[in-house]
């Protein structure tokens, strides 16, 4: 019998060993197998084993020439407080014409978390426990009818998840959105390889995948149609954010507004890093481009370098929050510019040679994974600009300690204070901003300051805001 085409690929690029086991496999395993193998372009892990794995991972990350990027500050920060409101009219204006759709990136594995299942099905808020996933559906919701047009809104999964998500959005009647403005679809997948390059067996019939990283959302969304569908839709921007975080504030008129006065093809929003070992990446210049390096690439003495004033000089932390073009995306997915893999080294549990498992307790292989803000080089005229933390950032990311699921709790109860005693509540709170008792305020009746102001006063008699008090 002639050898499958595909199977003489692989061992013509020496990764015959993937098919080991093939004869011992029936039929329905061989098609599995297949059929990852189909996903796996060879030439492409070729070139990453030579230049990432064989060759020296840290020697692709290019730090020489690195400055502090530029960023509109806040007006209370020095900003331009005409330019802001400029802005934010710019925004608005975009969102009542329906040209901007909201996009999370949740196809990751969330393993600190050491949470099983779709990370947006974890339930995030004080009263409720409302998942991640419904806090953004009734941001969604609420903002689609401030502005008269419903928000599309773009969701990436992963093999590990897609349809574990879908499922729970059907079981959740979609937290009442139309089920035609919810688009799911899953990103693609990167093979594992040993530290020699091969490419290793989950199972027998099973090559090790994972996904290809959030930066792996621009090819996703072009080759699902995504792309085709806001231009159909007329959507021009996409407000690209992660599934961790539910305060943000991607429905940000400003933002879009900054974003559209610079016509720019990708827009980040920073904060001002809160220590210097704090885990978030670093908007720098470099060569007249814009980009991020990582917490982990970014060497500490420079991390901790302040400038005259004493302030840390590399203070642009990104909060993983952008605006892209949907032409740009299209550009990255089908044209010359290509985003850089990352190397990860992990403990990859897998088979040996003789198809006996290994469990093994130090990083024995290597993924690969895309980041979306390596885009950020090849995007004309990109704008990064300062957001409050309080009001956009406080992911879960740990199960205890920082970033976790207290700490996002308590943010979001200081963040409901904020806006209530801004209108006059009254509510107590201790010198951090945060109330002795948990009550709520649902995104159906304020998703940021404005909306919440709103909805406000437009009650017959405001409530007194007590324990357990849910205002929707
Ligand atoms: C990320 C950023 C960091 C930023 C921080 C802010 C990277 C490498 N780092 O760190 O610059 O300061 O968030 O919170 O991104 N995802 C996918 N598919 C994948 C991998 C991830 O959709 O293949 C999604 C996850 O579901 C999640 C998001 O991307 O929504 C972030 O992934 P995660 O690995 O948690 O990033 P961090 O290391 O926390």
């Amino acid at each position: 019998m002639a050898t499958h085409p595909l199977i003489a690929a692989f061992q013509q690029a020496g990764q015959g060993h993937v098919f080991a086991f093939y004869d011992q496999l029936d039929e329905a395993r061989r098609a599995e197998l297949l059929a990852d193998a189909a996903e796996i372009d060879l030439a492409e892990v070729a070139a990453l084993d030579r230049t990432l794995v064989q060759g020296n991972a840290a020697a692709g990350i290019d730090l020489s020439d690195l400055s502090p990027a530029p960023y509109h500050a806040l007006p209370k920060n020095g900003g331009d407080a005409a330019a802001w409101a400029e802005a934010k009219r710019l925004g608005e204006e975009a969102l009542r014409a329906g040209r901007v759709a909201a996009f999370v990136v949740a196809g990751g594995q969330g393993t600190r978390l050491g949470y099983d299942g779709p990370k947006g099905t974890y339930p995030v808020t004080p009263v409720r426990q409302k998942t991640l996933f419904q806090v953004f559906a009734e941001k969604i919701r609420a903002a689609g009818a401030r502005y008269g047009r419903p928000i599309h809104w773009f969701i990436m999964t992963s093999h590990i998840n897609h349809a574990a998500t879908e499922a729970f959005f059907r079981a959740e009647g979609f937290f009442g959105l139309a089920e035609a403005q919810v688009h799911f679809f899953r990103q693609g997948r990167m093979p594992a390889v040993g530290l020699d390059g091969r490419i290793l067996l989950e199972d027998k019939h099973r090559i090790a995948m994972s996904p290809d990283g959030h930066g792996g959302s621009l090819r996703a969304l072009q080759r699902s149609g995504a792309v085709d569908l806001m231009a159909r839709e007329g959507i021009e921007i996409l407000s690209y954010f992660q599934v961790d975080n539910p305060l943000v504030r991607f429905i940000d008129p400003a933002f879009v507004g900054w974003h559209l006065l610079a016509g720019s093809e990708m827009s980040s929003k920073m904060v001002p890093k809160a220590y210097a070992g704090e885990k978030v990446g670093h908007f720098c210049a470099q060569r007249g481009k814009t980009v991020v390096i990582e917490y982990s690439d970014l060497p500490k003495a420079r991390q901790e370098e302040t400038d005259a004033s004493g302030r840390l000089r590399f203070i642009a932390g990104s909060i993983a929050i952008h605006l892209l073009d949907r032409e740009f995306i299209r550009r990255m997915a089908t044209g010359a510019d290509a985003l850089p893999f990352h190397r990860a080294d992990k403990k990859i549990p897998c088979l040996d040679a003789t198809g006996a498992p290994v469990r093994p307790e130090k990083p024995n292989g290597v993924k690969f994974e895309l980041f979306v803000f390596d885009a950020l080089p090849f995007a004309k005229n990109p704008v990064v600009i300062e957001t409050d933390r309080a009001d956009d950032f406080s992911p879960v990311k740990n199960a205890e300690g920082v970033d976790s699921p207290k700490t996002c709790a308590e943010d979001q109860l200081r963040q409901f204070v904020r806006w209530a005693n801004a209108r006059g509540a009254a509510v107590p709170a201790d010198a951090t901003g945060l109330p002795p008792f948990a009550f709520e305020v649902s995104p159906l009746f304020g998703y940021d300051e404005d909306s919440f102001a709103a909805s406000w006063s437009a009650l017959a008699a405001p409530p007194v805001i007590a324990a357990g008090i849910v205002l929707e």
